[in-house]
């Protein structure tokens, strides 16, 4: 075994997955405030991004080879039913039609479709005394995607975790000619402590109870392909797992099951462990980032969605 070791070309020319900044998604979030952009302090490095900035930031994304974008919003105020984020003012709709206008078709656009960065309660659809209603949650998520349809979005990328919200949301689009906007689908979406960085960054946790009774139960792996199958039967085009590395078991056999595309999210809390270790110099970072990325690879992930996105493709380049 070692004789295919012993020098970097030996090493390369027999590894069996690689890396490439192509595969990479860079998640962003975009803010109604104008100004600088805001650091989040949860996430060290992250930005909350006024949208004139985040035009300068996605440019300089593409300047190293990233080229997709999966964008959050981050309104100035939220309500009940989470209006914000069907508005054709909303600050997701506006952030797409900017970045359209200023980078046209060298960029694709993905739309986060959810309700919980708009609700006042922070949960992910609409309230009924206590519980989040499923069937009337894919009403405001149909809303949310042809809306962000209409202002740009190449996929939409429903992350509630309503039960066929993919259906709900290929209708309203193909009913009002948007035929051609894919759905990128959260189907195996974890009630996870890793959101947390993100919760902070986006304002979105729970007033009062958890997500368990949508996300899914970290104990199961096969009910991940449950999900999976039940999306790809209502017409999502490319599939996720999240988060990735504490689900590299749901990726491996997610990968063998299905055909369709799968693309694994490294999420805030993985993104913030390696960050915080490395700047007490207990882990080098470019490694670390490297290697758990190409870990998620191995598993099976075609697609990855990183914070680590730009800095990947700067030490890919070098
Ligand atoms: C929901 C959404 C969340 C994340 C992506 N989409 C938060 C949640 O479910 O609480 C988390 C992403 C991350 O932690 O990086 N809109």
């Amino acid at each position: 075994m070692r004789r295919r070791r012993a020098t970097p070309l030996l090493r390369d020319i027999v590894a069996e997955t690689s890396l490439n900044t192509s595969q990479l998604v860079y998640p962003l979030f975009v803010s109604e405030a104008s100004g600088s952009p805001e650091p989040i302090e949860s996430m060290p490095g992250v930005h909350r991004y006024p949208i004139e900035k985040l035009v300068d930031e996605v440019g300089r994304a593409l300047g190293l080879g990233i080229r997709s974008f999966l964008l959050f919003g981050i309104p100035a105020s939220k309500d009940a039913v989470g209006s914000g984020a069907y508005s054709r003012e909303g600050v997701i709709q506006q952030a797409l039609r900017r970045m359209r206008e200023a980078f046209g078709k060298d960029v694709l656009l993905i739309a986060d479709t959810c309700m919980c960065e708009y609700t006042s309660h922070g949960h992910c659809g609409y309230l009924s005394g206590n519980t989040v209603d499923n069937d009337k949650s894919l009403e405001l998520l149909s809303k949310t995607a042809v809306s962000q349809a209409e202002a740009g979005a190449d996929l939409v990328a429903p992350s509630a975790m309503m039960d066929h919200q993919v259906r709900a949301i290929r209708r309203a689009l193909d009913s009002e000619d948007f035929m051609d906007t894919l759905i990128m689908s959260y189907s195996a979406k974890y009630a996870s402590c890793f959101y947390g960085p993100f919760r902070t960054a986006a304002d979105s946790a729970p007033s009062f109870g958890d997500r368990r009774s949508y996300q899914m139960d970290p104990r199961n792996g096969n009910e991940a392909l449950d999900e999976i199958a039940s999306d790809i039967e209502e017409g999502a085009d490319i599939v996720m797992v999240k988060p990735a590395l504490p689900y590299l078991d749901v990726i491996r056999e997610a990968s063998k099951a299905f055909t369709q595309p799968l693309a694994a999210y490294q999420v805030s809390g993985e993104y913030t462990m390696i960050r915080a270790a490395a700047a007490k110099g207990f882990l080098d970072e470019k490694l670390a980032v490297l290697e758990t990325v190409g870990a998620i690879r191995r598993a099976g992930a075609r697609i990855i969605i990183t914070y680590f996105a730009p800095a990947i493709a700067e030490w890919l380049a070098s």
